[in-house]
C-alpha cells in the first residue's frame, strides 16, 4: 500500500501575512493521524518561517527547485545544505515552469533529482507533455524521455527510489482544464511499467502525484484511480478550504 501525499506548491505568491494565515489554516484542519501525507512547498524566503509555525504537526516542508551544485560562488542560488539547515524534507524538481520559462532541461533536472538524492531530500519530480504533444499522439514518448534519463543511468535509479514523481500535463497547469481521471489513470499506469521495466518493486512502491487544475471538487474522482497516489497542487494549495478538502479526500 502507497501511503499518498498532498503537495501544495504555492509558486511564486503570497506575503509573510498570507503564509501565516495559510499555514494556521492548513495546520488546523489537517489534524492529527491524517490519511495522507502533506507537504508544504513556499517560496524560498518564507521556508523558515512555514517551519516554524509547522512545528507540532506533521505536515512536512518542501522547497520548489534548487541548486545541483554544493555551495560556493553561483550567486542567486541555493544549496541542498540549506535546504536541509531550514528543515525541508522535499523539493519540487523539473516543473513545467521551470522547464519552459528557465531553461531547465531533462538532463539537468536529473542532475538536480541526482544531487538532491545524495543530500538526503526527497524529489517530487515533475513530468508531462504540452498540448501539441498530446494532440499529435506524443504523450507516452515525452514522458519515456523525461523518465529514462533517470532510470538508464544507475545513480539515476538510485535517486528514483527516494523520489516521487508528479505527473503534471501542461496544458492542464493553471487552465482550469483538469485531465479526466481515466486520461490521468492512462499517463499513470505507463509511467509505473516504464519503471517496472528496470525495477519492478520500484514501480510498486513509488508514488505518482496528478497534477493539474486538482480541486476539492473533482480530488476524489482523480485519487481514486489505482496508479493516482494524490496531487501536486498550485492553486487550490492558495485557499485553506480547497487544499483540505483535496487533503481529506486522498486516503
Ligand atoms: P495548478 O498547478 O493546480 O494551479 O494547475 C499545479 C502545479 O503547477 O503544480
Amino acid at each position: 500500500m502507497r501511503k499518498p501525499l498532498v503537495a501544495g506548491n504555492w509558486k511564486m505568491n503570497g506575503s509573510r501575512e498570507s503564509a501565516q494565515a495559510l499555514v494556521a489554516g492548513i495546520k488546523e484542519g489537517v489534524g492529527s493521524g491524517a490519511t495522507a501525507d502533506v507537504v508544504i512547498c513556499p517560496p524560498f524566503v518564507y521556508l523558515s518561517e512555514v517551519k516554524s509555525l509547522l512545528s507540532g504537526s506533521e505536515i512536512a516542508l518542501g522547497a520548489q527547485n534548487v541548486s545541483h551544485r554544493g555551495n560556493g560562488a553561483y550567486t542567486g542560488e541555493i544549496s541542498t545544505s540549506m535546504l536541509l539547515d531550514v528543515g525541508c524534507e522535499y523539493v519540487i524538481l523539473g516543473h513545467s515552469e521551470r522547464r519552459a520559462l528557465y531553461g531547465e532541461d531533462d538532463a539537468l533536472v536529473a542532475e538536480k533529482v541526482i544531487a538532491l538524492n545524495a543530500a538526503g531530500l526527497k524529489p517530487i519530480l515533475c513530468v508531462g507533455e504540452l498540448l501539441g504533444e498530446r494532440e499529435s499522439g506524443k504523450t507516452e514518448a515525452v514522458v519515456a524521455r523525461q523518465l529514462d534519463v533517470l532510470l538508464n543511468s544507475v545513480e539515476g535509479l538510485a535517486a528514483l527510489q527516494n523520489t516521487v514523481i508528479a505527473y503534471e500535463p501542461v496544458w492542464a497547469i493553471g487552465t482550469g482544464m483538469t485531465a479526466t481521471p481515466e486520461q490521468a489513470q492512462d499517463v499513470h499506469a505507463f509511467i509505473r511499467q516504464r519503471i517496472a521495466s528496470k525495477d519492478a518493486a520500484l514501480a510498486e512502491k513509488i508514488r505518482i502525484l496528478y497534477g493539474g487544475s486538482v480541486k476539492g471538487s473533482n480530488a476524489v474522482e482523480l485519487f481514486a484511480k489505482q496508479d493516482i497516489d494524490g496531487g501536486l497542487i498550485g492553486g487550490a494549495s492558495l485557499q485553506i478550504d480547497d487544499f483540505l478538502a483535496i487533503c481529506h479526500a486522498a486516503k
